[in-house]
């Protein structure tokens, strides 16, 4: 275990900002974050769990301890031969994208459509990671994690993850009770592909046949074409959630704007798309000083290089304003925002 003091964020976020955090601790094993949570470390509150803060705003800096860990390792836990799923496990602290790429070069299907997210195995079950039609709640069999408050283990089944749209129990109720430590996974041993998402069905016929490399390949390359490289420029993804309203409102909406796109999801609720609201109240490409919306995708705010975690939230309220303005809707961010307001 590593203690720092007044260390730099900058290469802790993926927004590249530059404020300071009291205390860091620095862990690479589960026995470590089990001496840590039980009583043997001393360490200061308020605790942020961080995996590869990529979804993340700092506004201030850190009076508190963040923890980051390195949990590493994949495994296969259980593969019977006749049986079509198969169970596998990570380390919290493994990079998402390279848990993905495991898993098609195996050739077990399930993930293949979350390729390039960025982050960490541990995020993916905190945030229900999505994208091109695929959540990966539909995926996950069981999260180990360890018990902040005692340092003890405990697994929760998938079905007390209480899952949804880009949110869990670990975000709500429990929210920085546990840290994640491994995540079990059930993929499919024979591809069954998800290609109903927009463009991804042509994407992978321009690469060839249907196959999960070819699928995982398209996802790399639909999101290289629309989201920036936080490595590149400062960002979290899409900064907001795609709001949910009730199928009356989308109805209305979609009289008065015919092109707006409308996700109709099982539960007689509309999903909207926040990007393109944004799109339309002219954000797309708009820069104030060095805070900014992505020119390609509207829902992606942007550190051109300078910018403070205050502007790029600033941005995120003038946009959430305009939005309502325009459709009575509000935006509910993503990313959380840490400091005070
Ligand atoms: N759109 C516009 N203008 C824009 C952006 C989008 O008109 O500037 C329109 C698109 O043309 C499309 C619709 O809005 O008709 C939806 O856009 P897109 O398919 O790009 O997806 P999204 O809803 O904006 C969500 C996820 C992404 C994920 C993609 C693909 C959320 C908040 N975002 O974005 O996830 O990659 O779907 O599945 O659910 C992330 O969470 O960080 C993230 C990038």
């Amino acid at each position: 275990m590593k203690i720092y003091k007044n260390i730099p964020l900058k290469k802790y976020n993926t927004f590249g900002l530059n404020y300071t955090a009291e205390c860091l601790i620095h862990i690479k094993t589960e026995k470590e974050a089990s001496s840590l949570f039980n009583g043997s470390a001393d360490w200061k509150k308020p605790l942020l769990i961080l995996g590869s803060g990529s979804n993340i705003l700092f506004i201030d800096d850190f009076k508190g301890t963040i923890l980051y860990h390195e949990l590493e390792g994949i495994k296969i836990e259980e593969q019977k031969q006749n049986k079509e799923s198969v169970i596998i496990s990570a380390g919290a602290g493994v990079i998402w994208d390279k848990l993905v790429e495991w898993t098609v070069e195996n050739g077990y299907s399930g993930l293949e459509n979350l390729s390039l997210i960025p982050g960490t195995v541990g995020a993916s079950p905190v945030q229900n990671i999505g994208a091109y039609g695929t959540e990966v709640k539909d995926f996950i069999e069981k999260v180990k994690t360890i018990r902040i408050s005692d340092g003890t283990v405990r697994i929760f089944q998938n079905s007390e993850c209480k899952f949804g749209y880009r949110n869990s129990i670990f975000k709500k109720e429990e929210k920085g009770h546990y840290l994640v430590t491994r995540v079990y996974y059930k993929l499919i041993k024979k591809p069954l592909l998800n290609l109903a998402y927009g463009s991804l069905k042509e994407e992978v016929s321009r690469l060839g046949s249907e196959s999960l490399k070819n699928v995982r390949q398209a996802v790399i390359n639909i999101r290289r074409n629309k989201l920036p490289d936080p490595q590149i420029i400062g960002n979290a993804g899409s900064f907001f959630k795609n709001p949910v309203v009730s199928r009356s409102m989308a109805d209305t909406l979609k009289k008065e704007y015919i092109l707006m796109p409308l996700f109709e999801d099982q539960s007689g609720l509309t999903k909207l798309a926040a990007g393109w609201l944004i799109d339309q109240c002219g954000w797309k490409g708009k820069r104030i000083g060095d805070a900014g919306v992505h020119d390609k995708q509207a829902l992606v705010l942007i550190n051109y290089g300078k910018a403070t975690g205050k502007e790029i939230y600033e941005l995120s309220q003038a946009i959430q304003k305009s939005v309502n303005e325009k459709f009575g809707v509000e935006l509910e961010r993503e990313v959380e925002v840490i400091g005070t307001i």
